[in-house]
């Protein structure tokens, strides 16, 4: 049989067309978000329609968010390993088993915080490639929030709480008991190399009725909530912010002081009461002594008077005993 050129070129064509044919595949996924729980296991389902043999074909899986690496390549029945995120390695791998029937889905353990995103499923043959999207979402519930109490601050009570191993980031609030929210200082949020989120915020309250204070984390994403409760003792707040210690010092050393001075005058005043009275006495005592000196001299002088008086009277009676005398010698010559 004698072979043309037009039976070879259609030949050619015809094979042309059935290889293509057989190599064209779409690539199929679930399209409802995956949602994974940190520290499980999970499937990222992917597979060929129809159900052809995916074991000579290049099998890769993307994360969106990391355009620079690959979470997994299959490439000519081998895992390549180059150019892998560091943090995937050892954590993925394909079903060998489920290749001959198209099944590319992937397996990915010890979920963490960052392996949420959108990840792609590659697949490419010879003549034809076709890829799926589908999203993750990792689910980590934390720890319940611990509250410590960090003493005064700016005339209140500071607090703190604190709460780990969360994701998405989840929400700090701080509640009075009313249920009414405290303002308090910016969240400090921070990361860890998994992916995981630690909150912390720290708040000053002052005393209220009921000293009771909430710290509430929220993750509305994942529909997750946690409270920790606080009573502060009273005596907490009466132990006196450093304002008020201040204030009541300044209080005790102004009394004190005002005591002082007024005994100081006091004792002066007394001092100077008795000081007066002395010589006010004294003088008396003077003026009294004089008076009694005067009455000794009135009363000498009084004495000199009587004296003389009396001289005078002997005198005289001497004078006429005298002359009585004189006058009987006289009878008697
Ligand atoms: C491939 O798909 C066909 C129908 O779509 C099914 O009958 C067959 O069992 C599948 N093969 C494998 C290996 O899963
Ligand atoms: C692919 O294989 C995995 C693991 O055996 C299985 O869970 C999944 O259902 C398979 N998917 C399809 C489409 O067969």
């Amino acid at each position: 049989m004698k072979v043309t050129q037009l039976d070879c070129l259609c030949v050619i064509l015809l094979h042309l067309l059935h290889t293509a044919g057989s190599e064209r595949f779409e690539v199929l996924g679930p399209t409802d978000v995956i949602a994974a729980v940190a520290g499980d296991d999970i499937i990222l389902p992917c597979y060929l329609k129809p159900n052809i043999s995916a074991e000579d074909i290049t099998v890769d899986w993307l994360n969106l968010d990391f355009l620079d690496g690959r979470v997994y390549r299959y490439q000519n029945s081998e895992i390549i390993r180059e150019d892998q995120i560091l943090f995937y390695r050892g954590r993925t791998s394909l079903f060998k088993e489920e290749l001959w029937r198209g099944n590319t889905s992937l397996k990915l353990t010890r979920v963490q915080g960052t392996d949420e995103g959108r990840y792609k499923c590659f697949i490419k043959a010879k003549s034809w490639y076709d890829d799926f999207t589908i999203e993750v979402l990792v689910k980590a519930v934390g720890s319940k929030p611990v509250v410590s109490i960090e003493g005064h601050r700016e005339g209140g009570m500071g607090l703190l709480c604190e709460t780990e191993g969360w994701h998405p980031e989840p929400e700090l609030l701080w509640l009075e008991s009313k249920g009414d929210r405290l303002s308090a200082g910016p969240p400090e949020i921070h990361r860890d190399l998994k992916g995981f989120y630690t909150v912390k915020q720290h708040v000053i309250v002052q005393e209220t009725d009921t000293n009771r204070f909430t710290c509430r984390v929220q993750q509305s994403r994942i529909n997750e909530k946690m409270e920790t409760e606080v009573h502060l003792p009273s005596e907490l707040f009466d132990y006196a912010t450093p304002l008020r210690m201040a204030f009541i010092v300044l209080c005790c050393l102004g009394a004190i002081t005002v005591i002082g001075l007024s005994l100081a005058m006091y004792c002066i005043c007394i001092k100077k009461g008795v000081i007066i009275d002395q010589l006010k006495l004294q003088r008396d005592d003077q003026s009294k002594q004089g008076e009694v000196l005067r009455k000794e001299r009135d009363d000498l002088k009084k004495e000199r008077v009587d004296l003389w008086a009396q001289n005078s009277k002997y005198c005289l009676q001497i004078i006429t005993l005298l002359t009585s005398l004189e006058r009987q010698k006289y009878n008697f010559l």
